[in-house]
């Protein structure tokens, strides 16, 4: 796969081996600049590691430190859980992300290798082994929350990154497309769902072959693959929770209920809404001053309100300077999480379609002229 603004080897200040000499080279270069060495599982290759550098992200459950692999000449994520206490959570979250892989390969943040368990000591307390990812540079793969946010934070690694560009009315539809078909497959393929979908635990490649742009999820961190998913509703963040756990918070999680049949993927399938509306509008969907109004928010708007015109200037402004006639989009939201014009409610592989049909008929001339909506939603 060819990248966009991707490093070539050999540029800047980075090693460059090319024959087994070289490699063993730049290892010992490293070693002598102090960098930690670890053994992965799978090639049984070396990885190393720099003790001083700053985590590339951190989220609540972990920060991502970078690695080199000088045998495959190439850097390399690792996520280093921050609290050890309970171990077994973290080889839950390898155990899903690896069985998520199996159903969509390619919509899932590769998995490289492992760093295994003797050597962990040094840079986290003795647990099993801690996942080595791919790198998803932020120059050419940032997550979808900094595509949208387009603030892009500087790492001294990385070349000048290119110009964010919003996302296009094509692109919000193949992403919407591609998260669809996530939830779907891995709920049917592997009763699994994530419980944690949002932008900043999904990336944005750009591919300059596939001429498109490739959607890959992470941070398993949440997942369940349990035959019922009884868990505590309230797992993930709260604006991206949906009137189903909203209503279940508020009735104190009644244990004696069945739990309602494919309840997480519904709750799954909302989610894909509420991130299309943020890359659609630039704002978070519900967010609000507190926890309590956002769960307001939430019940109001599946029960109550659905999307208005009126209320949202600012995505009706947006998608009229994208040229997108906004009623079919609006439309389109209401018939997958209005609950009073439920026309295909939960249906995300249907939402995706209509969405995209929605965003990429062309407005008419006369309407585009009329584009004066003032901001404020
Ligand atoms: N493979 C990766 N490459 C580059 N950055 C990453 C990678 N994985 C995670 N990150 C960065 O680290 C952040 C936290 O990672 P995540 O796996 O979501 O941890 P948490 O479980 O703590 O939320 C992400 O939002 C992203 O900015
Ligand atoms: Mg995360």
């Amino acid at each position: 796969m060819k990248i966009l603004g991707r490093r070539k080897s050999g540029e800047g200040s980075e090693p460059q081996p090319t024959t087994e000499k070289k490699t063993a080279a730049v290892a010992e270069q490293l070693r002598q600049k102090g960098w930690y060495e670890f053994q992965l599982e799978r090639s049984g290759q070396q990885c190393f590691i720099d003790p001083n550098q700053q985590p590339i992200g951190a989220g609540g459950a972990a920060e991502i430190i970078m690695g080199y692999i000088p045998t495959q000449q190439r850097w390399v994520a690792i996520k280093v859980p921050k609290s050890l206490i309970y171990p077994e959570l973290y080889a839950e979250e390898i155990r899903l992300h690896l069985k998520a892989l199996e159903a969509t390969p390619d919509l899932v943040v590769e998995i490289v290798d492992f760093i295994i368990n003797e050597t962990t000591s040094k840079i986290a307390a003795d647990h099993e082994k801690m996942v080595v990812m791919e790198l998803l540079d932020p120059a050419w793969a940032p997550t979808l929350k900094q595509r949208i946010t387009e603030t892009h934070p500087a790492y001294s690694w990385s070349e000048p990154r290119p110009e964010p560009e919003p996302l296009t009315p094509i692109e919000v539809s193949q992403i919407t497309g591609d998260l669809a078909r996530f939830v779907i497959t891995q709920y049917r393929q592997k009763n699994l769902i994530h419980r944690d979908l949002k932008p900043t635990n999904i990336y944005i490649i750009r591919d300059t072959n596939a001429q498109r742009t490739l959607t890959k999820v992470g941070d398993f961190g949440s997942a369940s693959d349990a035959e019922v998913d009884d868990s505590d509703p309230l797992v993930g963040t709260i604006n991206y929770l949906s009137p189903r756990q909203v209503l279940a918070a508020q009735a104190g999680y009644d244990t004696t209920q069945e739990p309602a049949p494919d309840a997480g993927l519904y709750d799954e399938s909302w989610r894909v809404g509420v991130i299309a509306y943020e890359m659609l509008s630039g704002r978070v969907m519900f967010a609000r001053a507190n926890p309590q109004q956002e769960a307001r928010a939430i019940h109001d708007f599946a029960y109550e309100d659905g999307l208005q015109i009126k209320d949202y200037p600012t995505l009706v402004k947006n998608l009229m300077k994208m040229n997108v006639k906004p009623e079919p989009v609006f439309e389109a939201f209401n018939r997958f999480m209005f609950l009073k014009h439920p026309e295909y409610h939960g249906d995300v592989t249907r939402f995706a379609k209509e969405l995209e049909l929605a965003l990429t008929g062309q407005l008419e001339p006369e309407a585009a002229d009329q584009s004066s909506v003032t901001s404020g939603d």
